[in-house]
């Protein structure tokens, strides 16, 4: 399962439509015969697409029918040419925003989900401070995945529900936007992900990459630049699989006009130390004051490295990267979330005092059964047990708790006594805690010969497709 979206599709009014008795009734389209030809492995026609992406967002194709249809995508995929079509569909399903207004490249994120990612928070001021405007739309947590909507739910009064008319304000005052899909944006897609979130059909390589870019393309970015994981913690944990996501969100964007490069980066353990909303929150406010783990800091600097080079401010990675060290440095990254914050309703003082960020009431320290090096962290057992302590949703009506989190003492690589921390746990619910605890534990294997050196420093980035 991946990240959520946020209401159902919206249903255009019907009352308009005439009578039955005075208007002829159009007869209703051949879905059951295009399910069958994609059940058979047939190629769909344009106006076949476009018939059902349309019935999609304005409910007049029955849930049965997409979700059979989709099943039939699943094991059958999409041609180029089908996927092309059905990603122009969703886009025009709704509004497109229009940014021209704003001067320069825009130019957005995206991650397939990870645990403890909470790079988009400190990456997308960065960016904007060094001059390429950042229009960023995120979704919320689902499964064992953390949502940027979410993390900034942290923040007391910040509203990421943005009319398009505000979205473009705050972008063109601050640099950036942090929102989540509003209700006219891309609604096939909406409507399509509710149904392939509950009929197991999220997992298609042109689902997916259909669904991320009609949403990056509807909100205005110009270019893209997307971070696939890979691993453990990752939703789609097979390398291969990610390589061919990967590539075809590169070729569909480019396609379809947006400039896009896509990072293979490694999710077999956390990202950065900390896991759970408010805490994450405050590890990003770390890393744009210079300092924070040092992993999470280094894929800032890579992701915003990608996306200074593709909004033209920066000939290369290289002169990227000095420049995001000097919007740290500088105080700038950090002065344009607080301007962000500002303007969408939020307490800027967090920005300052992280202190002031919810915490939940207990706090527990997990200790090492024995001495060794950490060899395996593993990142889904871990970021399954904070959504079950209540730092993410298992279904779309659950309740999170923003205060609720894993603060990791060692990571892989890291050598440990018996009886020292590995991490601190925070939770609001004794009885949850206690189910959880030793998943907890289980998620940290500790050898007893293996050393320090010898599981440290694996790589981040694997792989860079554009
Ligand atoms: N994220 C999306 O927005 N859509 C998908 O289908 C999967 C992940």
């Amino acid at each position: 399962m991946t990240k959520a979206q946020t209401k159902p599709a919206p249903r255009r009014a019907t009352s308009r439509r005439k009578p039955a008795a005075t208007a002829r009734a159009a007869p209703p389209p051949p879905v059951t015969s295009w399910i069958a030809q994609k059940r058979d492995g047939g190629e769909l026609d344009d106006g076949a697409i476009r018939t059902v992406i349309d019935g999609a967002s304005r409910g007049t194709i029955p849930d049965y029918q997409l979700s059979a249809l989709l099943m039939a995508i699943v094991w059958r995929g999409l041609t180029p040419r089908e996927l092309v079509t059905w990603l122009d569909a969703m886009v025009s399903s709704g509004d497109r925003m229009r940014l021209g207004r704003i001067a320069g490249t825009k130019v957005d994120k995206h991650s397939t989900g990870g645990v403890g990612d909470k790079v988009s928070l400190c990456l997308a001021p960065l960016v904007a401070a060094c001059g390429v405007p950042v229009p960023m739309m995120s979704g919320r947590s689902l499964g064992h995945t953390g949502g940027t909507l979410d993390k900034l739910d942290a923040i007391p009064g910040f509203r990421s529900a943005l009319a398009p008319r505000a979205f473009e304000r705050v972008l063109a005052r601050a640099g950036l936007v942090l929102a989540g899909q509003s209700a006219t944006l891309a609604p096939a897609d909406r409507r399509l992900y509710a149904l392939r979130d509950a009929t197991a059909t999220v997992e298609s390589i042109p689902l997916i990459a259909s669904s991320i870019l009609s949403k990056k393309i509807a909100e205005g970015a110009d270019a893209l630049v997307m971070d696939v994981k890979v691993g453990r913690g990752a939703f789609l944990p097979d390398r291969a699989r990610a390589r061919r996501l990967a590539r075809t969100i590169v070729d569909l964007g480019r396609r379809a006009g947006l400039r896009t490069v896509a990072l293979l980066t490694a999710m077999d353990q956390p990202l950065g130390r900390a896991i759970g909303n408010a805490c994450e929150l405050a590890e990003a406010l770390e890393v744009l004051r210079g300092g924070g783990p040092t992993d999470t800091r280094a894929l800032t600097m890579r992701l915003g490295a990608e996306m200074l080079v593709l909004g033209g401010q920066a000939p290369d990675l290289e002169a990227a990267a000095a420049r995001i060290e000097r919007a740290i440095a500088s105080g700038a990254g950090l002065e344009r979330l607080r301007r962000c914050v500002e303007l969408q309703g939020g307490d800027p003082r967090v920005i300052d005092d992280p202190g002031r960020l919810p915490r939940a009431r207990h706090q527990v320290v997990v200790r090492a059964r024995q001495r060794g090096a950490v060899t395996r962290l593993d990142a889904g057992t871990l970021g399954r047990a904070a959504t079950r302590l209540g730092a993410g949703r298992m279904r779309q009506e659950d309740r999170i708790d923003p205060g609720v989190g894993i603060l990791l003492h060692r990571k892989e690589g890291d050598p440990v006594d018996a009886g020292e921390a590995l991490c601190t746990v925070s939770f609001a619910d004794p009885r949850r805690w206690a189910g959880v605890r030793a998943q907890v534990a289980d998620a940290f294997t500790i050898e007893a010969r293996a050393t320090a050196q010898g599981t440290r420093g694996a790589r981040l980035v694997l792989e860079r497709i554009e």
